[in-house]
């Protein structure tokens, strides 16, 4: 987890979320249709510098925001203060280890952040039973995920002259989700990828149900940098029309960031 927490004290992730601007209005449009009553009590657990848990507060919800990054729990308290608005509560923690919440305290939970960093299977199991504890029954999960294709999808836009470079691990993560051996970037050697279906059977071995998962760029994260700055009327017709392609399994595992929806059954 060192290493995670090293990845994030110098990445500037609320300035990915306006970056990836198509992102951030997919998954936040997907929860909040998915959430229908008011005052909810959520946690977002790896919620980084807090910009969903600052929409979902400014929607009626009663926020509690924990991170392993000290660098983001600040950042999530200033930008909390800068919307003027109060999140519930704010603190360090690991999604490994939720011991001082008590079992049944949320209504929904968000994880959009640990499961990218989380290899070992062992792990990942202790953490989403850490979650089913603390989450009610017929309480509502959306997890987020890195596709086995994002590294190679990134590489091929951003350098492709040097795939030499990353050649051998890009086939060990289609076939495997993880690098074979460490090529030096300290983000990929730390990340676990997987495709749509690996994650719908893990959550429903976990116990979840009426699991769903979608794009959360559409079909459009080799673009998104030029629609960062399109002016609103045009950005928006252009989500419309992505928001209606987000859901189809043919697309799924061709995007980037997945995003997966299910329901606590204990
Ligand atoms: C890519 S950022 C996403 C932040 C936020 N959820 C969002 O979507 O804007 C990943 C976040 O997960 C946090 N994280 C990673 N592993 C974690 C763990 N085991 N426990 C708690 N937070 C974790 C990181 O510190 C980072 O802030």
């Amino acid at each position: 987890m060192e290493e995670v927490k090293k990845i994030y004290s110098c990445y500037g992730e609320y300035e990915r979320l306006i970056r990836h601007r198509m992102e951030f209005y997919i998954n936040l449009r997907y929860i909040k249709e998915n959430i229908h009553d008011k005052s909810l009590k959520i946690l977002d657990l790896g919620g980084g510098p807090g910009r969903y848990a600052v929409e979902l507060t400014k929607a009626g919800h009663k926020v509690t925001l924990i991170d392993l990054t000290d660098f983001h729990v600040k950042e999530a308290k200033r930008l909390s203060k800068e919307e003027k608005i109060k999140l519930h509560k704010v603190q360090q923690g690991d999604a490994l280890d939720l011991s001082s919440i008590k079992d049944d305290s949320f209504d929904v939970v968000l994880a959009m952040g640990p499961f990218y960093h989380i290899k070992k299977a062992a792990q990942r199991k202790q953490c989403i039973n850490e979650i089913k504890r603390v989450l009610k029954n017929d309480g509502m999960l959306f997890t987020a995920h890195l596709s086995k294709c994002a590294f190679y999808k990134y590489i091929v836009r951003e350098m492709p002259e040097v795939i030499d470079r990353f050649y051998e691990n890009l086939i060990h993560i289609h076939s495997h989700g993880v690098k074979k051996y460490s090529d030096g970037d300290l983000f990929t050697d730390n990340t676990y990828c997987e495709n749509a279906e690996d994650i719908l059977g893990f959550m429903k071995k976990s116990g979840f149900v009426n699991g769903e998962v979608i794009a959360s760029e559409g079909l459009v994260d080799q673009i998104e940098d030029k629609l960062k700055e399109l002016e609103k009327s045009k950005f928006d017709m252009i989500a419309e029309l992505n928001y209606m392609f987000c859901k189809d399994p043919r697309i799924l595992n061709a995007a980037s960031h997945l995003l997966y929806k299910g329901v606590n059954k204990k």
